[in-house]
């Protein structure tokens, strides 16, 4: 591909995604979920509108009982307020969402909003080393036992040594049917766990987003 042609995919992109982040901001508005992420302090990670709409629509759609998520942020309230949203509407279900890093994950757990905390628990918890096949891998230290039908992957934070988490990969078994797997973003850790998986998964990766699913498929 010649630079221009290069460069002109790079624009094209960064509109792709101003217009979702867009879209995303004025759905989230509508439902006056903006006003959420209010406490958080302004060194925290912004929210990412485009993602928060995704995984609100995600989880609306899917009304899944027990939703795990690796790494907490604004992901982690957003996921609340649409399981609030589900109860209210006969369908509950709760979230554990995993921190590696106490100052963040406390971040998380002072910014929930007070109409959100019966929907979630965060857990702050070290990220431990691990080896897989001689692949340097992560995984956290203490993972709930519990049997979810969404897990959402968006941590630990990865280092040039280590670039992957593998947990999922240990729960792999006990997925129920109808589960979902959501990756944001980890394309090598996407592409150990694809040659590692045991179950099969329809895959659907969304570039604008960065951000894949695995719906498991029957055995
Ligand atoms: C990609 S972030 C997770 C974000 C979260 N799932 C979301 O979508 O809002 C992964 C980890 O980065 C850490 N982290 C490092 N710097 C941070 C910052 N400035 N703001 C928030 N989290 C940060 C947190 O421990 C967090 O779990």
């Amino acid at each position: 591909m010649s630079w221009i042609k290069q460069k002109l995919a790079i624009i094209y992109r960064k509109i792709g995604v101003a217009i979702l982040n867009f879209q995303a901001w004025r759905q989230l508005k509508k439902c006056g979920y903006l006003s959420l992420f209010d406490a958080r302090p302004a060194t925290a990670k912004p929210p990412v509108w485009s993602d928060l709409w995704a995984i609100y629509s995600q989880v609306r759609a899917r009304r899944p009982k027990v939703l795990l998520e690796f790494g907490s942020g604004c992901s982690t309230i957003i996921f609340a307020q649409a399981l609030a949203d589900n109860a209210a509407e006969g369908a509950p279900g709760f979230l554990h969402s995993l921190d590696a890093d106490a100052h963040w994950g406390q971040v998380t757990i002072d910014s929930m909003p007070e109409h959100l905390r019966r929907y979630c628990t965060v857990t702050l918890t070290e990220r431990v080393e691990g080896d897989l096949d001689g692949t340097p891998v992560w995984r956290f230290a203490d993972v709930p036992d519990v049997v979810a039908d969404m897990i959402y992957l968006d941590g630990p934070a990865l280092t040039p040594e280590r670039r992957a988490a593998i947990d999922v990969l240990d729960m792999e078994a006990d997925f129920p049917p109808g589960f979902r797997l959501l990756v944001d973003g980890r394309s090598y850790n996407r592409a150990l766990l694809e040659k590692y998986f045991k179950r099969r998964y329809d895959r659907k990766h969304r570039p604008i987003l960065k951000s894949t699913t695995y719906d498991l498929l029957p055995d």
